[in-house]
């Protein structure tokens, strides 16, 4: 069955002086979720933010809060930021040696949806097993850690492998795809099977963010 396209700009491209007014304004520009990237300087290249965002976010907006931890170690933290009021945790399956099932388990134990992403590199057949603890796969189609990057164009056939994954398993799980996300590629990532889209500079650049998540939905 065909899953709605849900648009998750991701804030790590806002103005953090103005992170208040951006949220609004992604709320009623008709954002589906709140992409919250949260790097720790070691599982990527950089640094941002962390579980008080999320909770201060949560004081602040009704919005659904996509955490998405680009952190080493995720087990440490998942229950603050469950607590914190993410509504969905994604961690990486290559940030620790813990037992991945074990870990996305315990994001459900919190009512919290529970999403695993892949770096580019990483096979997507490592996801296969784990699909029945997953609500949500990310694919990453940049090497995590910055926004504005180019979409690697071999993502698409690594989205539809996934998609078939998901099909086969009967599962009901969305797809995500994070990084390089343009008005103009918007249409492949959809037509391999992608259902939540990410979008930093795409949208916080756009002269009209409503517009530009109206294209990234459609197109
Ligand atoms: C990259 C982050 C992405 C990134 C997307 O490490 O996970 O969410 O902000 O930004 P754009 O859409 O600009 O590639
Ligand atoms: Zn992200």
């Amino acid at each position: 069955m065909a899953k709605n396209i849900k648009i998750a700009p991701s804030i790590l491209s806002a103005n953090y002086m103005y992170m208040g007014k951006a949220i609004e304004d992604l709320q009623s520009a008709g954002a589906d979720l709140v992409h919250v990237d949260v790097m720790d300087g070691s599982f990527v290249p950089n640094l941002n933010f962390g579980i008080k965002m999320v909770s201060d976010l949560r004081k602040g907006t009704t919005g659904v809060l996509d955490v998405h931890l680009m952190i080493v170690n995720p087990e440490k933290y998942i229950e603050q930021f469950a607590k914190a009021g993410s509504d969905y945790i994604t961690i990486h399956y290559e940030a620790t040696s813990e037992d991945i099932a074990t870990l996305l388990q315990k994001i459900r134990s919190f009512g919290v949806k529970s999403g695993l992403s892949i770096k580019p590199d990483t096979d997507v057949s490592v996801l296969k097993e784990l699909l029945p603890y997953c609500d949500m796969i990310l694919i990453m189609s940049v090497y995590p850690g910055f926004g504005g990057q180019k979409f690697i164009p071999n993502s698409l056939e690594r989205i539809a492998q996934v998609k078939k994954y998901i099909d086969e398993s009967g599962l009901d799980i969305d797809l995500e795809v994070d990084g390089g996300i343009t008005i103009e590629n918007v249409g492949e990532v959809k037509r391999a099977g992608a259902n939540v889209i990410v979008a930093g500079s795409t949208v916080f650049n756009a002269p009209d963010m409503k517009e530009a998540i109206e294209a990234l939905r459609t197109l």
